[in-house]
């Protein structure tokens, strides 16, 4: 069918045409928001899944839900290399100044800006981060002891007094959560206990990879009473099936029921390769119904993009032994795997996989769903693995 109407939409962060099964996380996050804004209690989420399961735009809809209620976003993606403080200090900033502009009696916001004057000199200090010119003379003594827990709450505490003041709400919205140290994400979660002792109008919400609910000590039982987590998961048939029919229907297409089949099984329901699958299919389709044989020609398409592109990112940032660890967990299935199984089936000890089994963990390849244990987050990972090493025992590096 015609390529220009083809209403799927494979790739990172992509709105979908049809946002299926996310009904209920949307309400959730509705009625936080809204709670939030009418002076009542609300738990902070934190959306754990794995890659290609529509963390991405489910956060693009709570900005827009938050935005709607008249919320001010600060909305930052964690990264690998950069740490919380460097990352917040620009969208708070801007936040400060924004609600400093509103009008008169702007006193809170002014102090929420020396305060974050101070914190930014720390900040460059203490944490390592990028220099800003604010053109505001620090607030000694606030946000500036060295101590992160202490001077992330701090300035909290300002930015939310500031809003209160305007009464206008801040939402805090943060991707790929799993990306920041377990220091600096125990300094969040400590900076919105306060926040929220103090009944101001801060919410987080964030999305990671399934690691992050791995928290330990004090921001453990912290994290616990404050937010929720809640799973997003691959779609359940139906909403598989609402995802592709709904926007083929609305361009005057439609799949059958074997099609659709197909589709779910060999997508599992993961929301990017159903949008992949969509696309491929609409496209090799004569129409305008899509046919069990327009899937078997579109999987052909699906996998080979699939391989160079969501797949081959991934894989081009292994080391040789990171990939031997992830072919050998392929080897063994679907898992999750014993990590002492995987140990076996490289023909190492469980301990000198240990250190291995880490890195893959803070790069975001693998996670432990139980004690132990060790999965993909990528799914669909191990079937990749086995078509670019066909063989194991590898023969050769
Ligand atoms: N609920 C959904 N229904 C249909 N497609 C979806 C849904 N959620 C996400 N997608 C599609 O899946 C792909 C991946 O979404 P993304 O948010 O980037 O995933 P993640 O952030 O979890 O890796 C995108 O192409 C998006 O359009
Ligand atoms: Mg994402």
């Amino acid at each position: 069918m015609d390529p220009i109407r083809n209403p799927y939409a494979p790739g990172a962060g992509t709105q979908p045409p049809e946002m299926a099964g996310r009904q209920a996380l949307l309400e959730q996050a509705r009625i936080a928001i809204h709670r939030l804004k009418a002076g009542r209690s609300a738990k902070s989420f934190i959306a754990v899944g794995l890659r290609g399961v529509g963390k991405t735009v489910l956060l693009n809809r709570v900005e827009h839900l938050a935005q709607q209620a008249g919320y001010r976003i600060c909305k930052i993606e964690a990264q690998e290399q950069r740490g919380l403080p460097d990352l917040l200090v620009p969208p708070l900033r801007e936040a400060l100044l924004a609600l400093d502009q509103m009008g008169a009696m702007a006193e809170a916001a002014r102090k929420g800006l020396r305060i974050l004057a101070s914190f930014m000199r720390t900040v460059k200090v203490s944490y390592g981060g990028a220099d800003i010119a604010l053109g505001i003379d620090p607030e000694p003594g606030a946000a500036d002891s060295g101590d992160l827990d202490h001077d992330l709450g701090a300035l909290f505490h300002a930015v939310g007094e500031a809003a209160r003041t305007r009464a206008v709400p801040v939402a805090i919205l943060i991707d790929e959560v799993q990306y920041l140290s377990e220091r600096h994400l125990g300094a969040l979660i400590l900076a919105m206990h306060r926040a929220s002792q103090s009944g101001l109008p801060l919410l987080l919400a964030a999305t990671g990879l399934p690691q992050v609910v791995g928290l330990t000590g004090q921001a453990k039982s912290y994290a616990e009473r404050l937010f929720d987590f809640p799973l997003v998961d691959a779609l359940s048939a139906a909403d598989s099936d609402a995802a592709l029919q709904i926007p083929a229907q609305s361009e005057g297409a439609r799949w059958d029921d074997a099609a659709l089949a197909e589709v779910r099984a060999l997508t599992r329901g993961y929301p990017y390769f159903l949008q992949e699958w969509g696309y491929h299919a609409w496209n090799v389709a004569a129409g305008p119904l899509i046919r069990a044989a327009d899937v078997t020609d579109a999987t052909k398409i699906a996998v080979a993009r699939l391989d160079e592109s969501f797949f081959r990112v991934r894989y081009d940032r292994l080391t040789p032994r990171e990939r031997d660890y992830l072919r050998a967990m392929a080897e063994l299935g679907l898992g999750p795997h014993r990590s002492g199984d995987i140990a076996d089936t490289l023909g190492i000890r469980v301990q000198t996989a240990g250190p291995l089994r880490n890195g893959l963990i803070r790069k975001g390849m693998i996670y432990s769903p139980a004690h132990g244990d060790t999965a993909f987050t990528v799914p669909l990972f191990d079937q990749f693995l086995r078509r670019v090493i066909p063989s194991w025992p590898p023969r050769v590096h």
